[in-house]
């Protein structure tokens, strides 16, 4: 869908690891600078680090059924805004990604329309109802070539379900992503994290418990199967507790965590602004700080935005009926950078690899997560470290508004973003 542009000389950006570099890109493709001819297009990226392009491996299109909310094209441009070259596009849609048909018209809508590279998560169960396997070895045989496989915004509650889905995808290594959430305990009302907060304001809570249980059981199961097994959204200081134990014990588990749980706290819901209504809920200080000693010393692996576009229509109702998600992929970045690195928790190196080398691996992508060298795809965002700006909701390029970061003041990082060598995004 983007433009197609000519061969680029980049001058003087400075890559993750400090080194200063000019980087040609032609055809597509990182080729050596000596190579670029005179008088080709140039940018100056002087005082810019250039990064390999992020890759998110759980976002929310909306399309099919929810165009109204944000389509492949307007999910693809927030984030390509946002510096990503590519996105891993959640199975909720209407009707649910949970057939290899599905998953192949999906992959197809992201080659036709897409701003970034478009991979395909599938259903774990059918209708995402968690109560019959979906085609998961037709969706990973399919023209879409899926490996993530994910109910995410619902959680696979039954014990054996899960069981059978990990033993079915380790065939073809593919991944279960699972919302790790344990209805039960909480019960569907449940609207925000519960703490003194959730008692003061009214609203039932979800416990961390909820959250932990499952990611408890789910380590478990995948050692029991030899499988793999990712967790979406970590949010609480015991859900990273357990991670750690599983990591340590050798299971295979990789875990995200959003950028809003490294920076938005519960309070923040005390206006009753269904902004802040999100699943998993905001949570109190102490499980910030955990999730972002998590994310630094690697029990986390990687950010994972969680961007859920809502219409109106669906955030102006009370609290605990609003549908919960909000916007994540135009501030990733920024909320990174301003939590992990410029407190020093967190280095350039090991930010690249939180954001695009990870989630690639994960999704099993070629081309994506890969260094800036000669021969490698021209997958790269421009990256200014000292601009900031007061966030716009409605300067966004998604279709909704359910922006949390409205009005705050933030690094404005992304210069521009190229994918396959054309630029997708351009301050
Ligand atoms: O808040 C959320 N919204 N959490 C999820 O897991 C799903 C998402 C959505 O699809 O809106």
């Amino acid at each position: 869908m983007t433009t197609t542009s000519g061969p680029l000389l980049i001058t003087g950006a400075t890559l993750a690891d400090g080194t200063r570099t000019d980087l040609y890109l032609a055809e597509g493709r990182l080729a050596d600078p000596a190579s670029a001819p005179a008088g080709v297009e140039r940018l100056d990226a002087d005082g810019l680090l250039a990064l390999p392009g992020l890759v998110d491996p759980h976002t929310h299109l909306r399309q099919p059924g929810r165009e109204d909310a944000e389509t492949v094209a307007s999910g693809t441009a927030a984030a390509a805004r946002g510096g990503f070259t590519c996105v891993h596009a959640m199975a909720n849609t209407t009707p649910v990604t949970d057939t290899a048909e599905a998953a192949e018209y999906v992959a197809a809508l992201g080659e036709r329309e897409g701003h970034c590279e478009v991979r395909v998560v599938g259903a774990v169960t059918k209708g995402l109802d968690g109560e019959e396997l979906a085609e998961l070895g037709m969706m990973a045989d399919s023209a879409a070539g899926v490996r993530l496989f994910s109910d995410d915004g619902r959680c696979v509650g039954d014990s054996l379900l899960m069981r059978r889905a990990l033993t079915y995808v380790k065939a073809f290594d593919g991944v279960i992503a699972q919302h790790s959430q344990d209805v039960s305990l909480a019960g569907p009302g449940a609207c925000c994290h519960e703490s003194e907060w959730s008692g003061r304001l009214g609203l039932p809570g979800w416990p961390s418990q909820a959250e932990s249980i499952i990611i408890a059981r789910d380590v478990q199961l995948a050692e029991l199967t030899g499988s793999r097994i990712h967790v979406c959204h970590v949010s609480t200081a015991e859900g990273v507790d357990v991670i750690r134990w599983a990591k340590a014990r050798g299971i295979r588990v990789t875990a995200e965590v959003t950028p809003h749980h490294l920076l938005l706290d519960t309070p923040l819901v005390a206006g009753y602004d269904t902004t802040f209504k999100v699943n998993p809920p905001l949570r109190t200080s102490e499980h910030l700080e955990a999730v972002r000693e998590a994310l630094a010393d690697g029990t986390i692996d990687m950010v994972g935005t969680d961007h859920a576009p809502h219409a109106r229509q669906d955030k102006d109702h009370p609290f605990d009926v609003a549908l919960p998600g909000m916007l994540g992929l135009e501030q990733a970045l920024a909320v990174v950078m301003e939590v992990m690195v410029g407190t020093g928790r967190m280095d350039w190196p090991t930010l690249v690899e939180r954001m695009s080398t990870a989630p690639a691996r994960l999704g099993q992508v070629p081309g994506q997560g890969r260094p800036l060298a000669a021969g490698e795809p021209a997958n790269l965002v421009l990256v200014d470290p000292a601009a900031r700006a007061t966030v716009d909701a409605s300067a966004s390029r998604s279709r909704s508004r359910n922006n949390p970061y409205d009005g705050r003041d933030l690094p404005d990082p992304v210069v521009a973003t190229f994918w396959k060598g054309r630029r997708t995004y351009a301050r």
